[in-house]
């Protein structure tokens, strides 16, 4: 393949702070730097689908590496699963002749775990992919940092850090939610940050005898008030055994009725699961006798301006990104090494999720300092 001349970009999966940044850094090194032309595609996936487009040129491009969420608009749609019509259609095709009716040299596309697994898929289908790790759950495969989880980890640790002031007013235990499903990066990082009492991710299922009695052990020591900091995905012994049996369920099934089973078994075990933080709190409160709170972060943690960490990550991807773009090395993730970046296969990022290791550094620095995590 010869020179690059003309590149689209879009942003898929939950936003995140940097996102812009990431933009701006492909964009404005692409464009000035390059040479190439630049299309934004609108909302995911489905902007490609749709032909919905953006042009990126330098008026678009200034003045937003300060500027929260994506000027994409972004989206979960998915190419090989979107709904269309009412009806869930395969649109790889779709996407095939827009990107070469649009003459495309390559396609960027920024997002997490799923947009990977995506990406990989356009892969396959001949397309030129290249993708940047963001999301603040921080848990992408192959990439030391996604942008997103450093403004996360800012807002998360400053709401612990407040919640210390009216909790020690009050002598109550208050529970506060921080986001992430499946991997405990964000709640790790902020209750070690924000110096947390107890701190439950998912990765390290918890017993609430364990937290009560770590509570009790502080009142003992006349400190009457608790922070817990919880994943939004943690879990009791009980319900990570119960996960546990039917996940393994959905791998081992292979006639069509037994994966719709583990699916509908697996669906009834999550919505079970919602509220759970509420049932902890009140659970707590039973046990150790403290009036407890509930403080649910939510979609806080992923508004507003990228931190000066997360906008120098997200710039450095972006300009490394155009210059692989450049260098026609296509089918890859540009992870984050060190100060450096990365080219990474798409086939070693797709389908993995990076989880805390029960080993891992920070949680062994939370054991140290004397953190309860819940086992
Ligand atoms: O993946 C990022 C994330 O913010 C998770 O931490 C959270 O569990 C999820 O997205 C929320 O998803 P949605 O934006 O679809 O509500």
């Amino acid at each position: 393949m010869g020179k690059v001349k003309r590149i689209g970009i879009l942003t898929a999966g939950g936003d995140s702070p940097g996102l812009n940044a990431a933009i701006r850094g492909v964009g404005k090194t692409a464009l000035g730097y390059y040479g190439m032309d630049i299309i934004g595609f609108r909302d995911g996936f489905r902007g490609i689908v749709e032909d919905r487009r953006l042009k990126l040129d330098k008026s678009t491009l200034a003045g937003i590496l300060t500027v929260g969420g994506t000027i994409l608009g972004t989206s979960r749609d998915k190419p090989h699963r979107m709904l269309i019509d009412g009806r869930t259609r395969d649109m790889t095709a779709t996407i095939k002749e827009n990107y070469k009716k649009l003459d495309l040299d390559a396609l960027v596309c920024l997002g997490g775990g799923g947009t990977q697994k995506s990406a990989l898929h356009l892969s396959d289908a001949g397309l030129n992919i290249v993708t940047l790790p963001k999301t603040i759950d921080n848990d992408v495969a192959m990439t030391d940092y996604t942008f997103g989880f450093a403004t996360a980890l800012d807002i998360a640790t400053d709401a612990i850090d407040r919640l210390h002031s009216t909790a020690h007013s009050h002598h109550r235990i208050i529970v506060a939610e921080i986001m992430g499903h499946r991997a405990g990066w964000l709640t790790l990082g902020a209750g070690i940050a924000g110096g947390a009492d107890v701190i439950l991710i998912p990765e390290i299922p918890y017993n609430v005898e364990k937290i009560a009695e770590a509570i009790k052990r502080r009142s003992g020591r006349g400190t009457n008030f608790s922070i817990v900091a919880v994943a939004e995905g943690a879990m009791s012994l009980e319900d990570a055994r119960a996960f546990k049996l039917v996940e393994n369920k959905r791998e081992r099934a292979r006639t069509l009725h037994d994966k719709k089973e583990a699916k509908a078994e697996l669906a009834t075990l999550e919505s079970r699961h919602t509220g759970n933080t509420l049932r902890l709190a009140k659970q707590l409160e039973e046990l150790t006798h403290l009036e407890s709170r509930v403080t649910i972060l939510g979609y806080v943690q992923r508004g507003g301006t990228p931190s000066p960490a997360d906008r120098l990550l997200a710039s450095r991807l972006g300009a490394a990104c155009a210059d692989l773009i450049h260098e026609n090395v296509f089918g890859v993730m540009v992870a984050a090494r060190g100060d450096g970046t990365e080219p990474v296969p798409l086939e070693k990022v797709a389908g993995k999720r990076k989880i805390v290791p029960p080993d891992h550094p920070w949680v062994e620095a939370a054991r140290k300092v004397g953190t309860c995590l819940g086992d």
